[in-house]
């Protein structure tokens, strides 16, 4: 069986063909392309939502026609991400999808954003997957992307109940708003980790906000407003020690996810974390999720560099495991919205 996956949620393009197994319960990714928009919106300092969806216009109808030209009609099913994300966008890859999917007489299934993200650090990097075995139930999903910041305990599968969550900003966008303070540019979160490498974390004491909550509640706004206070204070300095700004903010942003992390596995003690969302691809934040693995001696999935932020594969990847599963729900339209566990 084979599987198209279509995702314009946001400011990329995106295209996966997988290709499934019943028998021996697999999947494989047979194709994938993306086109990333991110040039076009940089010069506006984050995403202009229109220019998305006019964007995604231009671009998904050719590289649709491209796609199938090469890798042939023979189409099972068309997933589609219907929210959460920007309404204009979505509504590009979600017109495509129901268009094609009648004049090719298949069926279009919507998929949540979010879930990919989640089910992204279930395929190897040689983009193999396969159903999971039922050991790994409960397990916790940290997400940490531009839009969304929060914790999913999965008791089974399609099971998601979010039990910690952002009171404000999401963690990528405090990234992003750094950067922008700093005029580095956008998306802030490659560009503020890159500088942090040389500067020193405990240069400047940030506040880590919520830290001792104890609940799963996490802020970022307030941390945003002291880098913001602190360069208005000094802006001379601010020239000086750019490097250790962002190291000093990554620091502050890093000890709030590790805490709120071992909150969570004290509370629920999980068989198995994963993380998803394009902060992942944070080399400080991977490399202390990896020495929390060690410290509580759990196992913690990282997807692979190239599917932390948004791709098609991930959205293929859910498309796969409800074939596996055999969950078949009602097409759910554009939803800017959609909540994870609804
Ligand atoms: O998951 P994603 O591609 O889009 C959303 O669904 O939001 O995540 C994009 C976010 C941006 O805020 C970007 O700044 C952040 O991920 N990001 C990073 C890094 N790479 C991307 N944040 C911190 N460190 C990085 N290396
Ligand atoms: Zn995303």
């Amino acid at each position: 069986m084979k599987i198209l996956a279509i995702e314009t949620s946001c400011d990329e393009t995106a295209l996966a063909l997988m290709e499934l197994n019943k028998e021996n319960n697999t999947y494989k990714v047979i194709d994938h392309t993306l086109y990333s928009q991110i040039k076009e919106h940089s010069k506006f300092g984050g995403v202009v939502p229109f220019l998305a969806s006019r964007l995604h216009s231009k671009k998904l109808p050719q590289m649709l026609i491209d796609f199938i030209h090469t890798n042939g009609r023979d189409i099972d099913k068309i997933v589609v991400t219907t929210g959460p994300g920007l309404s204009p966008s979505l509504y590009v890859g979600v017109n495509q999808a129901l268009l094609l999917g009648t004049a090719m007489n298949i069926p279009v299934e919507s998929i949540n954003h979010l879930h990919g993200h989640i089910w992204s650090s279930f395929i190897d990097k040689n983009l193999v997957g396969e159903k999971p075995i039922d050991n790994i139930f409960p397990f916790i999903s940290i997400l940490v992307s531009g839009g969304h910041t929060e914790m999913i305990l999965v008791e089974k599968y399609n099971s998601y109940k979010v039990i910690a969550k952002t009171v404000d900003d999401a963690v990528g966008e405090a990234f992003d708003k750094v950067a922008k303070m700093l005029d580095l540019g956008y998306p802030g979160g490659p560009i503020v980790s890159k500088l942090a490498e040389s500067g020193n974390p405990e240069a400047i004491n940030f506040p880590r906000p919520m830290i001792n909550s104890g609940d799963g509640k996490m802020s970022f706004s307030g941390l945003k407003t002291s880098v913001l206070y602190y360069l208005k204070d000094n802006p001379i300095i601010k020239e000086n020690n750019i490097a250790d700004i962002c190291a000093s903010f990554e620091k502050s942003v890093i000890d709030v996810i590790i805490s709120k992390t071992k909150w969570a596995l004290d509370k629920y003690n999980p068989k198995l974390i994963t993380v998803g969302g394009g902060v992942i691809a944070n080399q400080e934040l991977r490399k202390a999720f990896s020495n929390l693995s060690s410290e509580y001696n759990i196992e913690f999935k990282l997807p692979e560099q190239s599917l932390t932020t948004d791709n098609a594969i991930m959205i293929g990847i859910v498309g796969a495991l409800n074939e596996l599963y055999d969950i078949k729900e009602d097409f759910r339209n554009v939803d800017p919205n959609w909540e994870i566990s609804e």
